[in-house]
């Protein structure tokens, strides 16, 4: 991690957005320098998706919107990522946890790190998020996945599985009657009975979120955004309202947007000007729509680092 320098805090701007109590930040500048200063066991669930070490710089739609992506080489990438890791763990409560989405290219070297670092009786999840946007390969499968490692910080990790239920497909092998679908065991002869309703908890594939596509009204522009769909699942299904949740790698500011949303605190971090900006628009722009739907949004803080 760069040299950090501790008490360099400038607060930018704050926009009240017509709410109390603690305020959301925005912190323009490295992750580490806000990671390092964060007390222990802040936070209730940080999601990172940083570069992915793809050794190009990543281009967005407008001039200005990219960053400089990390080396290709997994050895760099694992030892650059490896203190940001170690300093969410510390910065996560007893309850909460780190997911941190990656490509084919690090994925299992992350894993090792993280397993090392969480212990791993800690692994809860290698969650695959399938889409089928973009180009396709004539020498290869076409790589049409993500993977999202989920730790824990401790046994006892929150997790809210009928805040991300999903609707249940029939089967050829079930019954539907009243309702209620309907599963024999061959093996067993006993019967399973699954009210559709209620929906199940979804597996660890994700099938049912695409990426944006170029004329997605969520697009801001920037590279790499992610759907907040797909963000909008983790954080149910590990917060509840009033939980406080952390992106180091904030890009378009997805994440934050889904907590400012779903009325769970934030702190995100952002290298670059051009992203900070379009953060600040999303989250100003949201913020007033839900105070005039009646929401109590905290203010939002606009740091320096
Ligand atoms: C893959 S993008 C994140 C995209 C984001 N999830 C979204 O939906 O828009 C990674 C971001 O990390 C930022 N970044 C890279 N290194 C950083 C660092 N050390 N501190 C803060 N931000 C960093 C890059 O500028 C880039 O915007």
């Amino acid at each position: 991690m760069p040299q950090i320098e501790l008490i360099k805090d400038t607060l930018l701007r704050r926009h009240a957005l017509g709410g109390a109590g603690r305020a959301d930040r925005l912190v323009h500048g490295d992750a580490a320098v806000e990671l390092a200063s964060l007390p222990d066991g802040a936070l209730d669930l940080i999601y990172i998706d940083p570069p992915f070490g793809t050794g190009a710089a990543q281009i967005g739609r407008a001039a200005g919107q990219r960053y400089a992506d990390r080396a290709d080489d997994p050895d760099a990438f694992v030892a650059w990522l490896a203190p940001y890791l170690a300093e969410s763990r510390r910065a996560l409560s007893a309850t909460g946890s780190l997911f941190v989405h990656l490509d084919y290219r690090a994925v299992h070297y992350i894993k090792v790190a993280l397993d090392r670092l969480f212990g791993r009786a800690r692994f809860v999840n290698e969650i695959v998020w399938c889409y089928a946007v973009g180009g396709k390969s004539r020498r290869g499968f076409a790589r049409k996945h993500d993977t999202i490692l989920w730790y824990a910080r401790g046994v006892d990790y929150a997790f809210y599985p009928d805040a991300i239920r999903v609707a249940r497909r029939a089967g050829s092998h079930m019954r539907v009657a009243g309702g209620v679908q309907e599963k024999t065991d061959k093996k067993t002869g006993r019967v399973y009975r699954y009210p559709i309703a209620a929906g199940k908890i979804p597996e660890d594939w994700w099938t049912d979120v695409e990426t944006l596509n170029h004329s997605d009204r969520e697009r801001t522009g920037w590279p790499s955004q992610k759907p907040e769909r797909l963000v909008e699942r983790v954080v149910r299904a590990v917060t509840r309202p009033g939980d406080r949740v952390a992106d180091w790698f904030a890009g378009s500011g997805t994440t934050a947007g889904v907590a400012q949303r779903l009325g769970r605190g934030f702190v995100t971090t952002e290298r670059e000007a051009a992203a900070i900006a379009l953060c600040e628009a999303r989250l100003v722009t949201q913020g007033a729509r839900l105070l005039a739907e009646g929401a109590a949004v905290p203010p939002l803080e606009v740091h320096k680092r």
